[in-house]
């Protein structure tokens, strides 16, 4: 398959972490999982894409006896997570192959925000949900297309050379289609996401901020000039 080539660079932005302040979607995502984990003692949790371990910090605090492991492909972000949460793993790697980590090692594993960095979504959903054992959950939190369409999408600033990627849109109707051949599936739930409060623009245009629409809902933009259809995927083995 020929596809245009794009890269994923955005170690600026999540190597300025605000542990103290956890994102109101991880917050959704810890009632999500409290509620799946239901009192399990001591669970594995991995975040995948996990950046510099916002989310991760967040359920050592939420799930105070939780053993916890965040895995990034960019070395320099996981390095930031070593140094300020010593109480979590972090693992330098690909979440397309995770060949380092065993089948149905961890209760729940997460995904946030990750899953449109790749142009195929299914090589790191199969290994997201190898990872997880029976009874346990995931969750895919970002981007889902509720039309049936899928879309590569490579952005570049104005003036600069490098296209990047981020932001590819897979249907809520492909990912069904590949969730229902698999056996370890017991049920799945795509669920929208709307914050409860304004976000305004950034400098950086890439960074999205929050608009109303006229039937009073709040739509998230960024400077690519398409809506953020933001949606969480709970997915039960
Ligand atoms: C949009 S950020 C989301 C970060 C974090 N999950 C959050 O929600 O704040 C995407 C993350 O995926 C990571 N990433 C990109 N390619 C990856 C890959 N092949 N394997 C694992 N992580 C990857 C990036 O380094 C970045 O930290």
């Amino acid at each position: 398959m020929n596809r245009l080539a794009g890269d994923y660079q955005r170690t600026h932005v999540y190597a300025e972490v605000d542990y103290d302040n956890p994102k109101y979607l991880f917050q959704v995502i810890g009632d999500r999982l409290e509620q799946a984990l239901n009192g399990r003692k001591r669970p594995r949790l991995l975040d995948v894409g996990g950046a510099s371990g916002a989310l991760a910090g967040y359920y050592q605090y939420r799930f105070a006896d939780s053993q916890v492991t965040s895995l990034d492909f960019d070395a320099q972000l996981c390095e930031i997570g070593r140094q300020r949460l010593p109480g979590v793993q972090f693992i330098h790697g690909d979440a397309n192959r995770m060949d380092m980590l065993a089948d149905d090692s961890f209760d729940a594993v997460t995904m946030v925000g990750t899953l449109s960095v790749f142009d195929e979504f299914e090589p790191s959903m199969s290994e997201c949900l190898r990872l997880t054992a029976p009874g346990g959950t995931v969750i895919v939190a970002g981007q889902f297309n509720s039309h049936p369409v899928d879309a590569l999408i490579r952005y570049r600033y104005s003036g600069e050379d490098a296209w990047n990627t981020g932001y590819n849109l897979f249907s809520c109707q492909s990912v069904a289609r590949f969730l229902d051949q698999q056996p370890m599936i017991a049920s799945y739930q795509f669920c929208n996401f709307e914050l409860p409060f304004d976000l305004a623009p950034q400098d950086d245009p890439i960074r999205s901020w929050t608009e109303q629409t006229s039937d009073g809902r709040r739509e998230l933009r960024n400077g690519l000039n398409l809506v953020i259809d933001l949606k969480i995927l709970e997915i039960t083995l």
